[in-house]
């Protein structure tokens, strides 16, 4: 009743052109989710005429799987649609109309922080992960050395981030090993055994970008707290794909990619910082000294697009739209559908947590005796399946000993491209790979 709702009133109210964009967008998302309210986000995550409502509000070129949303997501169309208004129309004369919508990020500040739970003097929109961790970790003052504590399996650009200020500062830095997966408590006690005097920061994921590794967060913030140390958290995955408050969290830094899970335009990032490390952070681009205590010096970046990150209201609306908890559930439900289809495979290796509570969108599965490489290139080649293979490189990248498919399907993923993937996979594991010796 809702989509008839709506498909009137797109049609009498603006016209045909108006219409392709309005319909299956914001409106009838918030439609959908009002009439399913009263359900738990678990049985809506098994409900597929929800979930179409959804799929619908994309376009995608749906002649390809895309489970590679871990790398960067499509927007919705309300928020590809919002960017594109905002670029034309900063376009008619730059200086008038990318200045006002710059003016808007304040609201659009205080919105982010009321939805993921902070002060908006502690958020600043960056370009992505990448910008709001390096922020952190070239902006936080060091001795040659002090020690930093990250590990083996956080993300490649943050860990040459780190190697650049040894060469640079000469301070120390000690990678962590841990297997995946693991439980919170085996990861704070490796933390916790490593920690020496001349330990400054703690550098490490909300979860892993490889396996999903879910750290304990909370805990290991207050551990360096009670001992003067830095927290620097890279939250890449973590924001808008669950649940969850950044204050509850208590680091000092956390860095995000809003093109991940929140959905929102290419190139558009979010950096917290904890209100009393401001003063102490040295944006990446110099600041005047009256601007030290204020969050907006790490944005002062110089000429660059307002429509591009007036897109993240517009995500963030639609984040809104689906709710967090029934977004979360459904990432869940579609990786435990994958995932419970091959586990009873013993050739199945499975390097992520299968439980409750530790994973949503994000797992990595490989087959015992294949390359995840030349499984990967398959997958493409044969189902036209997007996905990425997670094999450890030389050193100084990110060390692990293991490999496979990282599997991201996304909110818009149908459970046939889910058993498609499941079919792929198990077609390998029946006839291995083209060019391999047939199995016994
Ligand atoms: C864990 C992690 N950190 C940081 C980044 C950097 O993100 P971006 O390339 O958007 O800056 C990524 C990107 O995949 C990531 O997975």
């Amino acid at each position: 009743m809702w989509t008839r709702r709506s498909f009137l009133h797109g049609t009498s109210l603006l016209g045909a052109t108006a219409f392709a964009t309005k319909v299956n967008g914001l409106e009838e998302v918030s439609a959908a989710s009002a009439a399913v309210a009263e359900r738990s986000p678990d049985d809506v995550a098994q409900d597929e005429f929800y979930w179409r409502e959804i799929q619908q509000a994309f376009t995608l070129d749906r002649t390809l799987i895309n489970f590679n949303n871990g790398n960067n997501c499509p927007s919705p169309r309300v928020v590809h649609e919002a960017m594109k208004r905002y670029l034309d129309m900063a376009n008619m004369l730059p200086i008038v109309y990318r200045a006002q919508t710059e003016r808007n990020f304040e609201g659009m500040r205080r919105a982010m922080a009321k939805e993921f739970g902070c002060d908006p003097e502690e958020i600043a929109f960056t370009r992505n992960a990448s910008e709001s961790l390096q922020i952190a970790q070239n902006g936080i003052d060091l001795q040659p050395g002090d020690e930093v504590i990250t590990t083996e399996q956080d993300y490649p650009r943050m860990l040459t981030t780190w190697d650049q200020r040894m060469r640079r500062d000469r301070i120390k830095v000690t990678r962590l090993q841990f297997p995946a997966p693991t439980t919170g408590d085996d990861l704070y006690q490796r933390f916790e055994k490593a920690l020496t005097p001349k330990t400054k920061v703690l550098h490490f994921c909300h979860i892993t970008n490889l396996t999903g590794q879910l750290f304990p967060v909370q805990r290991l913030s207050r551990l360096a707290r009670q001992r003067g140390i830095l927290t620097v958290v890279d939250g890449a995955h973590a924001l808008a794909q669950f649940p969850f408050k950044l204050r509850e969290l208590e680091m000092d830094y956390y860095g995000v990619s809003l093109h991940k899970w929140l959905l929102a335009p290419t190139g558009t990032g979010l950096l917290y910082v904890r209100r009393d490390k401001i003063a102490k952070t040295w944006p990446l681009q110099a600041a005047p000294e009256r601007d030290d205590n204020d969050i907006r010096k790490f944005e002062a970046i110089g000429t660059h697009p307002a429509g591009i990150r007036a897109g993240i209201a517009e995500a963030l609306a639609f984040h809104q739209a689906i709710g967090a908890e029934r977004k979360a559930a459904r990432l869940r439900y579609l990786t435990m559908r994958w995932a419970n289809a091959l586990k009873p495979n013993p050739r199945i290796k499975i390097h992520s947590s299968m439980l409750p509570g530790e994973t949503w969108g994000l797992a990595l599965v490989g087959i015992e005796g294949v390359d995840a490489r030349a499984l990967s290139q398959f997958m493409m080649d044969k189902y036209r399946i997007v996905i990425n293979a997670i094999v450890a490189g030389q050193y100084p990248g990110p060390q692990f000993p293991y490999s496979g498919l990282r599997v991201t399907p996304n909110v818009y993923t149908t459970l046939e491209e889910v058993d498609t993937f499941v079919e792929a996979m198990q077609d390998v594991l029946k006839n291995g790979l083209p060019g391999d010796k047939k199995p016994a």
